[in-house]
């Protein structure tokens, strides 16, 4: 096992070495500004994960105790988006599909940046999405709720408004996929340059290490 110390420096390494456009996904594509990238980079050093009170796709309160006990997958993203999130989300289910096909051993969980527009019932409709992983629970809250657990897993996002003056908008959003452990400790990081067959492998080497 790495220490837990040398997990946060390597996501360091990872956010610094690809650097933030590749792993910012702007889903509106129409923004593109390079000034908000310091803003991960100087909060990547913290560590990833810690308490935070949601409500899941059935209405129900949600803290960080009541994910723990299968190791998680987290994604933090918005139904709305358009391709980024799917094509991660796809990505999550094809690995999971192989990796852990009875969806026993992994809890994949989507966090809304979109608290506006996903609702629970939104949310409901969306985790059950073919091609997503199967037990995918949706996560979302009141703009303040989201705003903590952003914080505590050090997701940068933002809403882009409509440029014609619509009422229209998108969130722009970092494209990560946590792997924590059961106790909700970070283990690893995909971003949308991990291949499904590179978070295959890993997730299937996390899995033997931990079964
Ligand atoms: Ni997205």
């Amino acid at each position: 096992m790495i220490p837990a110390q040398n997990l946060t420096r390597l996501f360091q390494i990872v956010v610094v070495s690809l650097g933030l456009s590749a792993i910012m996904a702007a889903c509106s594509n129409k923004n593109d500004d390079p000034g908000r990238s310091g803003t991960v980079v100087a909060t990547g050093s913290a560590e990833i994960g810690g308490p935070f009170s949601l409500v899941n796709q059935d209405g129900l309160p949600v803290t960080q105790d009541d994910i723990q006990g299968k190791p998680q997958l987290i994604y933090f993203g918005f139904a709305y988006c358009p391709d980024v999130c799917p094509l991660a989300l796809q990505q999550m289910g094809a690995a999971l599909d192989a990796v852990d096909p009875s969806s026993e051993f992994f809890q994949p969980i989507f966090i809304s940046v979109d608290p506006e527009r996903d609702t629970p019932d939104m949310l409901k409709l969306y985790v059950s999405n073919n091609g997503f992983p199967k037990n995918l629970m949706g996560l979302t809250g009141s703009a303040e709720q989201v705003e903590a657990a952003k914080s505590v897993y050090k997701i940068y996002s933002q809403k882009i408004p409509d440029p014609d003056g619509g009422e229209d908008y998108t969130v722009d959003h970092l494209s990560l996929i946590y792997l924590m452990d059961k106790k909700g400790k970070f283990v690893d990081v995909f971003t949308h340059a991990s291949t499904t067959e590179d978070i295959t492998r890993r997730l299937k080497a996390f899995k033997k290490r931990n079964d």
